[in-house]
């Protein structure tokens, strides 16, 4: 069996701080640089929205120089923006639109079609926006922008898009508008409004206030960390690959973040962080992984699910091999994803040979020493299933056969050359 190795290894920049740092500069005034941005799919189709509505983007040497004449110059787009797959691109969308005074659509692939976006669109229409939905909940979408109202808002779903969509729209609206979220969401949103010096209120980690902007943002340079994203599947891997040891510098660690690092933790893996930092307001460090023991069975529940949605189907694989139980509950937002991740997720496994059980939102996997695999790996074009798969590749007795390679440009490109790099 392979094992993983490296020191001082780098993952790409963080595609949920890249997004923001890019709506953010739709609010600046003048020329911005943004250092080590995310190379994912999902943010060019950031970018190309963005460009549609009057930013100017800029590729120099790996980073991104963005130019914006302040949120007041954003013209009305000549043609539908389109999210293509990025679930963040369409939701941030239509909180900035919702401030403007235009009508502009918005659509996305059909996975993106099939995403829920009443959760956004409600609170923004309590503000003062309109949209018409398809179907009254799905892309393409329709924002008619307008004058906008400060709320306060206790939202059903812990979701940072959904806040970051309302804040987007807040810092365009009258007063303040603040958002609760049920449990604990990544921070970048609360972070970014820190580094650019935005005024805002925050009585509880959950809670997150802003002020109708009274200037334009003065430009800013935004160095991104590390994607704790992109490295769950080394991290993951690293803990349960024989003789794997490997170290990842500059990885963001925000704690909205962390599920991957604190549930292998408790499962008995080795990880050690060091060189903690803040860069740009965002929690960095290097983070070391060395295999030891078999991992523990562990329950993950519910309200932490936030802080690693997307790493879930990763972590399953830590649940395939370990000694007891690896139980999820209420896993409901995974089903929300790019695909339906839970129901893929758990085909996939019990195909492998994974004792796995669901019941409704629910699974439970009954570790095993091997898994036989040899079976057909279904990604629906989903980036991190398929990333997935290729770290069951290294684990399980025989490798599966994935269905679709090419989606994990869209959040990881380098992916499979940067995994080669470090297998022995
Ligand atoms: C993201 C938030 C999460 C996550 C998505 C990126 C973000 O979605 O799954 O990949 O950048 O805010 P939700 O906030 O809708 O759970």
């Amino acid at each position: 069996m392979a094992s993983l190795q490296g020191k001082n290894l780098i993952v790409p920049g963080d595609k949920s701080i890249t997004h923001r740092a890019y709506f953010f500069g739709a609010f600046s005034q003048g020329t911005s640089r943004i250092i080590n941005p995310s190379p994912a799919l999902d943010c060019l189709s950031t970018i190309k929205c963005l460009s549609q509505l009057g930013l100017d983007f800029k590729f120099d040497d790996g980073d991104v120089i963005l130019t914006c004449q302040g949120i007041n110059s954003l013209q009305r787009p000549q043609e539908t923006l389109d999210a293509e797959n990025s679930g963040t691109t369409l939701r941030l969308l239509m909180g900035l639109l919702a401030g403007r005074p235009f009508t502009a659509a918005i659509t996305g692939d059909e996975s993106l079609q099939r995403r829920p976006l009443k959760r956004v669109s409600e609170p923004l229409r309590q503000m003062g926006a309109e949209f018409e939905l398809t179907d009254n909940m799905h892309a393409p979408v329709v924002v008619h922008g307008n004058s906008l109202e400060g709320q306060s808002f206790q939202i059903e779903h812990s979701s940072a898009q959904v806040q970051t969509a309302i804040i987007l729209a807040g810092l365009q609206a009258e007063g303040e508008t603040s958002c609760v979220v049920p449990n604990k969401v990544r921070n970048h949103t609360r972070n970014m409004l820190k580094h650019l010096d935005l005024p805002m209120r925050s009585s509880s980690p959950l809670q997150l206030g802003v002020f109708g902007l009274k200037s334009q943002i003065s430009p800013f340079e935004m160095i991104v960390p590390g994607d704790i994203s992109s490295a769950a599947y080394f991290i993951v891997a690293a803990s349960l690959l024989s003789g794997s040891d490997i170290s990842i510098d500059n990885l963001g660690i925000d704690p909205g973040r962390t599920l991957v690092l604190d549930i292998l933790s408790k499962m008995g893996a080795s990880i050690e962080i060091t060189n903690t930092r803040l860069l740009c307001q965002e929690p960095v460090a290097t983070v070391s992984v060395q295999h030891k023991n078999r991992l523990n069975g562990i329950t993950i529940k519910s309200g932490e699910l936030a802080t690693g949605i997307d790493e879930l189907p990763v972590l399953a694989l830590a649940g395939a091999f370990c000694q007891g139980k690896f139980i999820v509950h209420n896993a409901s937002e995974l089903r929300h994803k790019e695909s339906d991740r839970l129901s893929l997720l758990v085909d996939n496994l019990k195909s492998a040979g994974v004792s796995i059980k669901s019941s409704g939102d629910d699974f439970e996997i009954e570790g095993s020493l091997t898994v036989p695999g040899g079976s057909l790996w279904k990604t629906s074009g989903d980036h991190r299933l398929a990333m997935t798969g290729l770290i069951a590749n290294l684990l399980f007795e025989q490798p599966v056969e994935i269905d679709n390679l090419d989606c994990i440009a869209v959040s990881y490109p380098a992916f499979k050359a940067d995994l080669d790099l470090i297998k022995v």
